[in-house]
């Protein structure tokens, strides 16, 4: 195996050099980022150059491609590779997709383990995207807290009423699809390194079990405070060439719309299928 793979962050994030994804890979190779990818969250794969359908066989290295709830919002010519851009106006407002921390797709049922991203076109400065260990800030949290949030359960829809804010424009065949609410557990259980995790999403969660909304709101935004405090962060910088693939099941994530608007930001995006949140 020629590839490195060297920690970013106490918590979150490494880098992976040496790997060329659009070639098949050795077990070994395969087994080593498979585990990091659990172990870190987050891994920057650095020097790719992909065509979509590269981009594809790079992410089938993780996992099983699952589609996104927008389906029109795909790279010509390639129905299931999706993007993510900066040029959506909706009602006067620029939509920047995935500003605010959030965790892909939790309306669904099973939601997607993993999202990932390949950086096609880049603002000269700005346009970096956060992540948060939610295993860390669930293993910080007081007792108490931890003791309240262990049972309840989160009502996940498309877009939330108390969204803050929207998820622009989607067709309505897309909208046909999407399926019924999600409803997931508050602290899930990480199937694969068994790690107990915040499971939060102020985007899409509209209720919480048994709960007056006002209480539900609070209660997320009293979560959310704690969960994204700078020391449970990486911050990556994007470059040329970069895919980064992030765990849904143990980090939250947001993009920064701190770049001149007059840039074009383009990132071929998918996801990868995963299995129903258990609760610890
Ligand atoms: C997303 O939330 O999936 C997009 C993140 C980004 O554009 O940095």
């Amino acid at each position: 195996m020629a590839c490195t793979i060297m920690q970013l962050t106490e918590h979150v994030g490494a880098e992976v050099r040496g790997v060329d994804l659009r070639e098949p890979i050795d077990a070994d190779t395969h087994a080593a980022l498979n585990r990091a990818f659990v172990a870190h969250h987050v891994l920057v794969i650095r020097d790719q150059d992909y065509t979509p359908e590269n981009f594809k066989t790079a992410a089938q290295v993780f996992g099983e491609l699952q589609q996104h709830d927008k389906k029109e919002h795909h790279v010509p010519g390639h129905p299931d590779v999706y993007y993510v851009a900066n040029d959506e106006i909706v009602n006067g407002k620029r939509i920047i997709p995935g500003e605010t921390f959030h965790t892909d797709h939790s309306n669904h049922p099973r939601p997607p383990k993993a999202t990932t991203l390949f950086a096609v076109q880049l603002p000269s400065r700005g346009g970096d995207t956060q992540y948060v260990s939610m295993h860390r800030a669930y293993d910080d949290l007081p007792q108490s807290m931890k003791d309240r949030i262990k049972d309840l359960r989160a009502v996940h829809v498309y877009q939330s009423k108390y969204s803050p804010r929207s998820l622009g424009k989607i067709d309505a065949a897309s909208l046909q699809d999407i399926p019924p609410p999600g409803v997931h557990p508050l602290v899930r259980r990480h199937p694969e390194n068994q790690r107990p995790a915040l499971y939060l999403n102020p985007v899409r969660i509209e209720a919480i079990e048994g709960m007056a909304d006002r209480d539900a709101l609070a209660l997320i935004e009293e979560l959310m405070a704690h969960a994204t405090q700078p020391r449970y962060e990486y911050r990556h910088r994007w470059r040329h060439g970069d895919m980064v693939i992030w765990d849904n099941r143990s980090v939250m994530h947001q993009a920064n719309p701190d770049y001149d608007m007059a840039e074009r930001r383009y990132l071929y995006r998918l996801m990868l299928k995963g299995t129903a949140p258990i609760g610890i």
